[in-house]
């Protein structure tokens, strides 16, 4: 049967390893549901940079814009440091995020009971943490112009980049941020520096407006630098946490370490008419070619995917349900493991989250 149309772009180093797995269960999904997958393989990133001289290829641009959803895996890496950033594999997904209109990027942390030992903080601190971090990803330092670097007559240099935000980017966003608190605890943290910075300050009078849209909802405002302490000291207080792209980007690693692991951690990326899943985690090229990356971020992630892209609520639930069946079983990848727990690699903990998926239907 004729079906959804996946793309795949497993990108560089850990990206190439966990990718499969995802894409692994969601063939599973598919024999179970008789829902057909067509999946579509595309090079980006580093891998696009050594074969076509650049991040994104056209043809991986097109097979994304037809797909109905993308499965990313990570780009980058050492072999490619030396690039400006504009040549960089990174480049391919900014470029995929920005043009694709992907504005909004949740972020979901959990600490599962069984990984509470995972976490390097204490369980007092980490245990009952259950998060949802809003990114706004097409906008702010990362995309605004001016941008680039001068140099004067001495050639003395000088780098710029922007913070900028319409009030109409802010707007979007804020709504997302208030629709998925209201499915979630009802309580939207709005994470600015809006006692330094002219763009919070239209951010945090933005949020203020919309929130009249969202009467059920509770706002409240909490300064960047304060929610980075916070989210490692009393990260229960956070149910549904809405910010600009760069506070996003670094309040979402730190919350990795809520959830035990960066291997954990999966993200959507939606708003426009394709919808972008990839891990949080970046290619990890410390561990890249072992096999003993975690696959869960990116199974999590295809799991989004079926919930956000194709609206299989229950399916995306059997997925998740598989997984911490699995983790149950005490069974766990390096990043993940604790004293009395079973060793598995990528592959390895693949097989058992397929088999567990099977288990659910
Ligand atoms: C992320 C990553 C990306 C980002 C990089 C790879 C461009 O860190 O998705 O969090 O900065 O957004
Ligand atoms: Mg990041």
């Amino acid at each position: 049967m004729a079906g959804w149309k996946i793309a795949v772009l497993p990108g560089d180093g850990v990206g190439q390893e966990v990718t499969p797995e995802a894409v692994r269960v969601l063939t599973t999904v598919g024999k179970a549901t008789g829902v057909g997958f067509e999946f579509e393989q595309g090079i980006v990133g580093g891998a696009a940079i050594d074969a076509h001289g650049t991040p994104l290829p056209p043809a991986t641009f097109d097979l994304c814009r037809k797909a109905n959803a993308i499965l990313f895996g990570a780009v980058g890496g050492p072999k490619w440091d030396h690039l400006i950033p504009d040549q960089r594999p990174e480049r391919g997904l900014l470029i995929l995020r920005k043009e694709l209109d992907l504005f909004a990027n949740l972020r979901p942390a959990t600490c599962f009971p069984m990984l509470v030992d995972a976490s390097p903080l204490k369980r007092s601190v980490v245990e009952g943490t259950d998060l949802m971090v809003v990114r706004e990803l097409t906008g702010g330092l990362y995309f605004g112009e001016p941008r680039g670097v001068e140099e004067d007559a001495d050639g003395h240099r000088r780098a710029i980049n922007t913070m900028a935000y319409t009030e109409r980017e802010i707007e979007r966003v804020a709504r997302v941020g208030f629709d998925v608190a209201r499915k979630r605890k009802k309580r939207l943290t709005s994470v600015d520096k809006a006692n330094v910075l002219v763009v919070s300050q239209l951010w945090r009078e933005v949020l203020v407006r919309v929130s009249k849209e969202f009467p059920d909802v509770t706002l409240d405002h909490v300064l960047v630098d304060n929610c980075a302490m916070a989210l490692v000291g009393r990260p229960t207080q956070f149910d549904t946490i809405v910010t600009e792209n760069m506070f996003g980007d670094i309040l979402s690693d730190e919350a990795a370490i809520l959830a035990g692991s960066m291997g954990m951690l999966p993200s959507a990326s939606l708003g426009g008419a394709v919808g972008l899943y990839e891990p949080v985690h970046g290619s990890a090229p410390d561990i890249a070619g072992q096999g003993i990356a975690n696959p869960i971020a990116a199974i999590f992630s295809a799991a989004m995917l079926l919930r956000y892209s194709l609206n299989m609520v229950q399916d995306a639930d059997r997925v998740d349900a598989a997984v911490l069946r699995v983790l149950e079983q005490g069974y766990r990848t390096g990043d993940i493991a604790s004293p009395g727990t079973k060793r598995a690699g990528t592959k390895e903990m693949g097989d058992l989250i397929v088999r567990a998926v099977e288990e659910q239907y």
